[in-house]
C-alpha cells in the first residue's frame, strides 16, 4: 500500500488537465451490457474504479480493450448472464448498476446486496423500486438480489423518486430505454453525468427526452447499435484542482473544466476570495488576497456537490474566521475530520453540521486515508501544513484520481509516493 509523503508550503502554479468523469465512465460501462453492438468510449480516466467495473464486466463475459488516448472499446456480443457476487460489489458500491442492464437483456440478474460503506447506510431501495415500477419481480436472498421480468421483458411506467438519487436514475434511465413503452421519470437527478449517460444511450439509438432536468421521458426500443461517445470531463477533480489552488494562493489553468458543471461551486469559491473565470481551454483559478471563512450546505446537483465537502473543509481550516458546513447527502462523510484534527485544524462535529474555526497553520503530521474524497482533503490540507505530512492507504485516493500526485507536482507541490 502506497502512501505519500507532502512538504508544505509551495502555491500550486501553471495548469493541469483533467479527464473524463469516474462518475460517467461507471454508468456507461454498465450500459454496453445492454447492446449486442460494440461501445466505445473516449476520455475513460485511468482510475482503479474503472479497473474494478472492468473485472466485473469480465464476469458477465464483456470483452474490453483498452486503446490509445484512454480509448476504451466494449463488446458485449458474447455477454452471459452470471451472478454480480459479493466478493466484487463490495469492493465497490457503482457495482448496483449492472442490476438494470442485466436484466433487461436477460431477463433475470441475481446481484449481491452492495453492503456497508464508510459515508453512510446507502440503501438501494429507489433502484427497486424503480425497476418494480417498470414490472420487474425482486426478492432479497442471502444478501443477493433476485430480480426477473415477466411477460417477454420490462415495460414503461412511471418512476417516481423520493429523492433525485444519481444512482437510481441512472438504473431507471438504463431499464427503460429498452422496455416495451413509454417511462416518465420524475425527480430525476440533474446531474451531468447523468445527463452524459442520456448521451451515450441516445448516441447508441435510445430515446431520451429531459435529461438534465427532473422530469424525464424514455421511449422504448427494441435494440441498441454500436456508437462511439466520449466521456464528460471530471467536475470533481476539476473542483478538487481548484481547491488546490485556492487552499495554495496559487494561481492555475485547469485545461478541460466546465464552470457550468460545477453548479454553484464557483459562486462559493469567489465568497472566498478566490477569482474563478472560464477560458479557452477550462477554468483559471486564482488566489493572491486574504482566504475568507463562509459557510457551505451540501446539496443534490446544482447545490454544492458532497463530493467536494472534504475539499472544501480542508480550504477553511485556513481561513479567516469560522464556516458552518453541512453535509445533507450522506448522514456520516466526515471520516476526515479527527485526520484534519492531527494536522491540528480546528474542527467541532454536532451530527451532520461540522464548525470549521480558521488557525494560524497547519503542522505535518502521519494521517490515514479513509476513503476517496476524504483521503484528497488531506492531501491539499498538507500542501499548507508546516513542514512534512505522509498519508496513509493512497490506494483510497487511485480509486478516484488519475495520478493526482504527478499532477500536482508539476504544478509545484513537493510529494513523493512512497511504495510500501
Ligand atoms: C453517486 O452515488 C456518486 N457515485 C457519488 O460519488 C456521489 O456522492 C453521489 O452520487 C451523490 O452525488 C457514482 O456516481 C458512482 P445517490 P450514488 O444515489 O448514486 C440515498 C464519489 O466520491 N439513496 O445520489 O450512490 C443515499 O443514501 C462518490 O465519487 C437512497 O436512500 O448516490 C444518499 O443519501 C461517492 N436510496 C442519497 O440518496 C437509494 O436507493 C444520494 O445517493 C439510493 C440512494
Amino acid at each position: 500500500m502506497d502512501r505519500l509523503v507532502i512538504r508544505g508550503g509551495r502555491r500550486i502554479e501553471g495548469s493541469v488537465q483533467v479527464r473524463g468523469a469516474k462518475n460517467a465512465a461507471l454508468p456507461q460501462i454498465a450500459a454496453a451490457l445492454l447492446s449486442f453492438e460494440r461501445l466505445e468510449l473516449g476520455n475513460v480516466p485511468e482510475v482503479t474504479d474503472v479497473d474494478t467495473m472492468l473485472a466485473l464486466m469480465g464476469e458477465f463475459g464483456m470483452v474490453a480493450t483498452r486503446g490509445s488516448g484512454r480509448a476504451l472499446a466494449l463488446d458485449a456480443r458474447e455477454a452471459r448472464n452470471a451472478v454480480a457476487p459479493y466478493d466484487m460489489v463490495r469492493r465497490m458500491r457503482a457495482s448496483i448498476l449492472v442490476l438494470a442492464p442485466l436484466l433487461t437483456r436477460f431477463g433475470s440478474a441475481r446481484v449481491s446486496m452492495p453492503g456497508g460503506c464508510a459515508i453512510g447506510a446507502r440503501p438501494i431501495d429507489l433502484h427497486l423500486k424503480a425497476l418494480d415500477a417498470l414490472g420487474a419481480e425482486i426478492d432479497i436472498e442471502a444478501g443477493y438480489i433476485q430480480a426477473r421480468t415477466k411477460n417477454g421483458g420490462l415495460r414503461g411506467g412511471r418512476v417516481v423518486l423520493t429523492t433525485p438519487s444519481v444512482g437510481a436514475t441512472e438504473t431507471a434511465l438504463m431499464a427503460a430505454t429498452l422496455a416495451r413503452g413509454e417511462t416518465e421519470i420524475l425527480n430525476a437527478a440533474r446531474d451531468p453525468e447523468v445527463c452524459d449517460l442520456a448521451l451515450c444511450l441516445t448516441a447508441m439509438g435510445a430515446h431520451i427526452q429531459g435529461a438534465g432536468t427532473h422530469r424525464m421521458l424514455v421511449q422504448g426500443v427494441d435494440a441498441l447499435h454500436n456508437a462511439r461517445h466520449d466521456l464528460l470531463t471530471d467536475r470533481i477533480e476539476a473542483g478538487t484542482y481548484a481547491v488546490a489552488a485556492a487552499i495554495t494562493g496559487g494561481n492555475l489553468e485547469i485545461l478541460g473544466a466546465h464552470l457550468e458543471h460545477l453548479g454553484s461551486v464557483g459562486a462559493v469559491l469567489e465568497s472566498t476570495g478566490t477569482q474563478i473565470w472560464p477560458t479557452d481551454r477550462g477554468l483559471m483559478v486564482v488566489r493572491s488576497g486574504p482566504l475568507q471563512a463562509i459557510d457551505v450546505v451540501t446539496e443534490p446537483y446544482p447545490g454544492f456537490p458532497t463530493d467536494l465537502q472534504a475539499q472544501f473543509m480542508a480550504l477553511m481550516t485556513i481561513a479567516s474566521g469560522a464556516s458552518v458546513i453541512r453535509e445533507t447527502v450522506y448522514e456520516s462523510r466526515f471520516m476526515h475530520v479527527p485526520e484534519l484534527g492531527r494536522l491540528g485544524a480546528n474542527i467541532s462535529l454536532q451530527g451532520s453540521t461540522a464548525l470549521v474555526r480558521g488557525v494560524e497553520r497547519l503542522h505535518g503530521a502521519e494521517v490515514m486515508a479513509t476513503d476517496l474524497r476524504a483521503s484528497v482533503s488531506l492531501v491539499l490540507a498538507a500542501l499548507v501544513a508546516e513542514g512534512e505530512t505522509t498519508i496513509n492507504r493512497v490506494y483510497h485516493l487511485d480509486r478516484g484520481y488519475e495520478s493526482l500526485d504527478r499532477k500536482l507536482v508539476q504544478c509545484g507541490a513537493d510529494i513523493r509516493r512512497v511504495a510500501e
